[in-house]
């Protein structure tokens, strides 16, 4: 079960590519997450990507294919995956078709600007699972304390007012280009991205498993 989630920032990707990894038991691949982690640990890729990403700008396509196209070699990648912000550019979706030729389900979370903006401003993350909240609509039970395991919970860097247009128009440039190659391949579905989560999560899993 090889699964791509493609969606704006803020348009649930992360939220539920948690989800369907627990269910379909296959690991979730984040980018996003491994640059964060890089910089978090301060080694030699966050050298390359910290300003990078901390300024919502797109990370050069060599450098995320490398660490891609590496992770689904992993033993424990091959018998399925649920990748979860990348192929964000054409030359990224292009290099996955010709290094990975798995059947894949591309699946679109679409979400309005609007909506996207108030998602991003009430983030919260935890620091130790990597599990996400929402202040209003998916807040943790105790304040600050993640449910699932009792780490702390803190605010994406680019999650500011300023990082989260700049991420918007990166993405509004490629998004287009990255649907049409799919769309042609016949492997994408679109889903609607302004209901409860749960209801994506099912909508989600109806395409899987058909
Ligand atoms: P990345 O971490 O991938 O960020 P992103 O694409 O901007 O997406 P987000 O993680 O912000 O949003 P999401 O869709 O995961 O939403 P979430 O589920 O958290 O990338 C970060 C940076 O890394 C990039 O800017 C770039 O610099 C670099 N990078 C990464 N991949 C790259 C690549 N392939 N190429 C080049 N550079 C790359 O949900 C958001 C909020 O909404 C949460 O609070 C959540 O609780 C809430 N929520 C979720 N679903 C719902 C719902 N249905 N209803 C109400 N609230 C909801
Ligand atoms: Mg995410």
């Amino acid at each position: 079960m090889n699964l791509i989630l493609l969606g704006a920032p803020g348009s649930g990707k992360g939220t539920q590519a948690f989800k369907l990894s627990e269910k379909y038991k296959i690991p979730h691949i984040s980018t996003g997450d491994i640059f964060r982690e890089a910089i978090k640990k301060e080694d030699a890729l966050s050298l390359r990507v910290k300003g990078i990403v901390e300024g919502g700008g797109l990370v050069p396509d060599e450098i995320v294919l490398e660490i891609v196209l590496r992770e689904l070699r992993q033993e424990s990648n091959v018998a399925g995956f649920v990748l979860d912000g990348f192929p964000r550019t054409l030359p990224q979706a292009e290099s996955l078709d010709k290094n990975y030729r798995e059947p894949l389900k591309v699946l679109y979370i679409k979400l309005e600007e609007k909506e996207v903006v108030r998602r991003l401003s009430g983030r919260r993350i935890c620091k130790q699972c990597g599990k996400g909240y929402h202040l209003l609509f998916n807040p943790s039970r105790e304040e600050r304390v993640c449910d699932s395991c009792g780490g702390e919970l803190y605010q994406r860097k680019d999650d500011e007012e300023a990082t989260i247009k700049n991420r918007l128009l990166v993405y509004e440039k490629h998004i287009g280009q990255v649907l049409s190659f799919y769309e042609k391949k016949e492997n994408l579905s679109i889903i609607e991205g302004n209901k409860a989560i749960e209801e994506i999560f099912f909508r989600l899993c109806k395409v899987i498993d058909e």
